[in-house]
C-alpha cells in the first residue's frame, strides 16, 4: 500500500491478527469509556500480560465508575495491591470520584475534556479518546513511537521528534475506526515491529518501510545520547 492505503492496510492486518485481551470487547463491539480507562491507566507502567487478572478483579467488584468512586481508597489500594506505582490507584480513585460526582458518571468524550481527569495524561486521553470514542488521534507510547520513525525513517532524535512522530502517525488514523487504528498500531510495534530483530516479513507496512529499504530498522527510533 502506498501513503494513502495504509490507514486500510492497518486495519485489514488488524483485522486478521487482532490480539484477545481482556479489555477488548469482541469486534464490531463498542467500549464501555469505564473499562477502556480502567484498562490504559493499568497498562501505563505495567505489562499487559500482568494487567489481564487486575482488570477483571476491578470489573467484577466495581462494574461502573460509580461503584468504584464509592469505594473506599482503602479497599481499592488493597485490590491494586502488586501492581506497583500506588500513585496510579490514588488518582484512579479520585478520577472515578470526580467523574461520579462532576460528570453525572460519564466520562467527557474528548480529549480535552479526559486531560483534565486525575491521573489521565497526553497518551491516556489520546488512547481512550480513540478507542472509546472514536476520536481522531493517535496515543503515541514507545511501541508506536519504534513503528512511526521506522516507517518514515525519521532522523530526528528522540525525545525531540515527539510532534513530528504524532503528526506521521496520525496519517495512519481511518476515516472511522479510530480506535481499530490505535491498537492495531500497538499491537504491530508489540508483535511485529519490535526493538531487535523485527518481523518485518509479516508486517503490512514491509514494502513502503523506509528503514527496512535501508536495511536498517533496528537503528530506529535516533535517540539523543544520554
Ligand atoms: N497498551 C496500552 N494500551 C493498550 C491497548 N489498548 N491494547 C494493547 N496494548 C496496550
Amino acid at each position: 500500500a502506498g501513503p494513502a492505503g495504509r490507514p486500510a492496510a492497518l486495519l485489514a492486518w488488524y483485522d486478521r491478527h487482532r490480539r484477545t485481551l481482556p479489555w477488548r470487547p469482541p469486534a464490531g463491539t463498542p467500549a464501555d469509556p469505564y473499562a477502556v480507562w480502567l484498562s490504559e491507566i493499568m497498562l501505563q507502567q505495567t505489562t499487559v500480560r500482568a494487567v489481564g487478572p487486575y482488570f477483571a478483579k476491578f470489573l467484577a467488584r466495581w462494574p461502573s465508575v460509580a461503584d468504584l468512586g464509592a469505594a473506599s481508597l482503602d479497599d481499592v489500594l488493597r485490590m491494586w495491591a502488586g501492581l506497583g506505582y500506588y500513585s496510579r490507584a490514588r488518582n484512579l480513585h479520585a478520577c472515578a470520584v470526580a467523574v461520579a460526582t462532576q460528570h453525572g458518571g460519564r466520562f467527557p468524550d474528548t480529549e480535552e475534556g479526559l486531560r483534565a481527569l486525575p491521573g489521565v495524561g497526553p497518551y491516556t486521553a489520546a488512547a481512550i479518546a480513540a478507542i472509546a470514542f472514536g476520536r481522531r488521534t493517535m496515543p503515541v507510547d514507545g511501541n508506536i513511537e519504534r513503528v512511526v520513525s521506522r516507517l518514515y525513517a525519521v532522523e530526528e532524535e528522540l525525545p525531540k521528534a515527539k510532534p513530528r512522530i504524532k503528526a506521521l502517525a496520525e496519517t495512519l488514523l481511518a476515516d472511522s475506526r479510530a480506535g481499530d487504528s490505535a491498537q492495531a498500531l500497538m499491537d504491530l510495534g508489540a508483535t511485529i515491529c519490535t526493538p531487535k530483530k523485527p518481523a518485518c516479513a509479516l508486517c503490512p507496512f514491509m514494502e513502503g518501510c523506509t528503514a527496512r529499504l535501508r536495511g536498517d530498522a533496528e537503528s530506529f527510533p535516533r535517540k539523543a545520547p544520554k
